[in-house]
């Protein structure tokens, strides 16, 4: 297992390049469930997350062609031989819950394992589920296993969302693409990262309306055809980014990085004192003066993302006065706090909510990874940090960031990778 040796202090300058969206890329891979015909997507992100996504579409049958050796541009094709997501891979990483509609849409039939619980809640997919009956499906839960078939094909229905939840909006919208008639999803999710898939899946021939706004109305058709699609910037690694030029006090060019998509994390890193500042096609993020403590309740989009709350944590725990972090999206995210503390942070948690009283300075101290963000908030630490932090399960960072160490490193970081 792979650790992190971060010596603290370094105040990072330069250019950091925004690779591709994680959660858009994995759902776009899925995209090439429902056609025969070839998907050419460009900007994947070079992470564990999609390795491991590829593996479930080519035990599905489809093939994954890396088309410029370097897994950024990746060619999904060929037919469904299989309709079973086992558990070894589902457990590993929840967004294969996704294969369900757009098996079922395709094949009529699908057998996905549950996912089960994971490090920052219960997520269950009642949702999903439910939608997907709405459409027609017919489906059992047995063995640890979700057993869903339409024979006759799924039909359009009307489906309000109790909550926008992101997945279950992704995966109703790619099974309702191939659904007799039309469907329509309200309360649906309003991520940039469904724009992203709806404009996908509408080159490749689907009829989908009302991305961003709440409601979105998809009109069935027989068939989607193969099509060329660009993965949107990863608005998550670009936040990540501009919390480490706000903690370490330094000045960073986060190429790629849009504004439109930060809404919410830009005016809490501003009001912070953080400088936010779109310059052609990079973000300047950069901090002059001390750092104020903010109040932050996450949220569904265009709220502030549950994906940056242990970030911002970091980052508030050096700032002057105090802060206090709601978290309203998974009952389980503050696994970072406990840690945060042994660098010398002052966070309380009270249920859902944490307070954060701003110290002047963290020391460094062996830390341990608990999930994806939650890692990056301990490397924020320990770039701001007097002295070593030691950060161990690296492999939770590796799911979702890509070359984290070189990026960090070209920017003045001194950040290495050791292996055990
Ligand atoms: C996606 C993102 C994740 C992000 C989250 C919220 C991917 C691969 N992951 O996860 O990074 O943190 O959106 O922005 O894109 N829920 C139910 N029943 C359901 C579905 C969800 O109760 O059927 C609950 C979940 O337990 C959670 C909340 O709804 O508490 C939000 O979940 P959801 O929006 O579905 O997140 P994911 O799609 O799993």
């Amino acid at each position: 297992m792979d650790r992190f040796i971060i010596r603290g202090g370094q105040r990072l300058r330069g250019d950091i390049v925004v690779g591709g969206a994680k959660n858009a890329a994995l759902k776009l891979l899925v995209a090439g469930l429902l056609t025969s015909e070839r998907l050419v997507l460009h900007n994947v992100p070079r992470i564990a997350d999609i390795a491991t996504m590829r593996r479930l579409l080519e035990q599905h049958g489809l093939t994954v062609e890396d088309l410029d050796g370097t897994g950024g541009t990746l060619a999904v094709g060929g037919a469904i031989t299989n309709t079973e997501a086992p558990y070894d891979i589902v457990s590993r990483m929840r967004a294969s819950i996704l294969v369900l509609g757009p098996l079922l849409a395709r094949c009529g039939e699908a057998r996905v394992s549950l996912p089960g619980g994971c490090a920052i809640g219960t997520r269950p997919v009642d949702m999903h589920l439910k939608g997907l009956e709405a459409l027609g499906a017919e489906i059992t839960l047995e063995n640890g296993y979700i057993n869903a078939r339409a024979s006759r094909g799924l039909v359009g229905e009307r489906i309000v969302l109790p909550f926008a939840s992101v997945g279950a909006t992704e995966n109703l919208l790619m099974a309702a693409c191939l659904a007799r008639g039309r469907t329509e999803i309200i309360n649906a999710a309003r991520e940039p990262e469904i724009g992203d898939l709806v404009a996908c899946l509408n080159s490749m021939g689907a009829r989908i309306t009302g991305t961003g706004g709440g409601t979105l109305t998809i009109d069935g058709v027989e068939a989607l055809h193969g099509a060329t699609h660009h993965v949107m910037p990863d608005r998550i690694e670009c936040g990540t980014y501009a919390c480490a030029a706000g903690i370490t006090g330094g000045d960073l060019r986060l190429v790629g990085g849009r504004l439109e998509h930060l809404g919410a994390v830009v005016r809490t890193l501003e009001e912070s004192g953080v400088e936010v500042l779109q310059e052609d096609d990079a973000l300047r993020v950069r901090r002059t003066g001390a750092l104020r403590g903010v109040d932050i309740m996450t949220e569904p989009y265009p709220g502030f993302p549950t994906d940056m709350q242990a970030q911002f944590m970091a980052l508030l725990s050096v700032a002057e006065g105090a802060s206090m972090v709601t978290e309203t999206i998974f009952e389980n995210r503050f696994m970072h706090v406990p840690e945060l503390n042994r660098m010398g942070a002052r966070i309380n948690v009270h249920g859902s909510s944490a307070i954060i009283r701003g110290v002047h300075s963290l020391s460094g101290a062996p830390v341990m990874a608990t999930d994806l963000r939650a890692s990056f908030s301990l490397i924020l630490a320990g770039l701001a940090a007097h002295g070593e932090t030691i950060l161990s399960r690296v492999y939770h960072l590796d799911r979702g960031y890509e070359a984290v160490e070189q990026k960090l490193a070209r920017c003045g970081a001194q950040i290495e990778r050791v292996q055990d």
